[in-house]
């Protein structure tokens, strides 16, 4: 299937083909917890001009505002990173579709109280479980017996103010297909809400 894909891109020429099947590929991974793409490497640069590289999980993908979006916790160092420069690098590969895609994007941490509550009353209980550890994340410890989590009880808010979303808005998508014959490679640049392609050497 993605051999057939990439052919087709090939014979046809066609940026918006190749542009179609990259942006289906993201949007089937946001629900998908085994798709390739549901995992993304997200990249900041901290106040020292040094990078910083992690996997988050794609919660969001929307065609219409070329944003993506995932969950955090507030104190993770990848939100001071992005207070600091907002440029950002998010990077993924489905192994099937041999389909690299990767976005340069401006990122946001997510304000709005009622968007953020909404995310969270539909969240899994496991998945809010996370923002509970009463240490900041990335702090360092002498044992693990410090690990300690607040206790929830039935308003299910505790962790809640921990709890973020990060938006990124795209400005440029890259992708890469390999294959046997020649790779193919694109670039979009995002011209008012409109992905504007062109061609690359792989
Ligand atoms: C499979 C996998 C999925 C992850 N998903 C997330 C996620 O969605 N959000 C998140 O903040 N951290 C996630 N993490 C943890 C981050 O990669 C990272 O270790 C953590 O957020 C601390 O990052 P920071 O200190 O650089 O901000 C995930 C890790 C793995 C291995």
């Amino acid at each position: 299937m993605s051999l057939e894909i990439i052919e087709k891109i090939r014979e046809s020429d066609s940026l918006e083909l190749a542009l179609e099947n990259a942006l289906n590929k993201l949007k089937r991974a946001v629900k998908k917890r085994n798709d390739d793409l549901h995992l993304l490497n997200f990249v900041t640069v901290d106040d020292r001009n040094i990078p910083n590289t992690r996997n988050v999980v794609l919660r969001d993908f929307s065609v219409e505002d070329l944003t993506v979006r995932f969950h955090t916790d507030k104190r993770s160092s990848k939100i001071q990173d992005i207070k600091v420069n907002r440029d950002v690098c998010l990077i993924g590969y489905d192994k099937r579709a041999k389909l690299q895609i990767r976005i340069d994007a401006e990122a946001k941490a997510l304000e709005d109280e009622e968007i953020l509550m909404d995310i969270w009353q539909k969240m899994y209980p496991m998945s809010r479980e996370c923002y509970r550890v009463s240490k900041s994340p990335g702090e360092e410890i002498k044992s693990l017996s410090e690990i300690k989590f607040d206790e929830d009880n039935e308003s299910n808010l505790i962790g809640f103010d921990n709890f973020v979303a990060v938006e990124c808005n795209i400005k440029s998508l890259e992708i890469l297909y390999l294959s046997h014959v020649t790779h193919i490679r694109a670039k979009y640049k995002n011209n008012n809400g409109v992905l504007k392609g062109e061609w690359i050497v792989p």
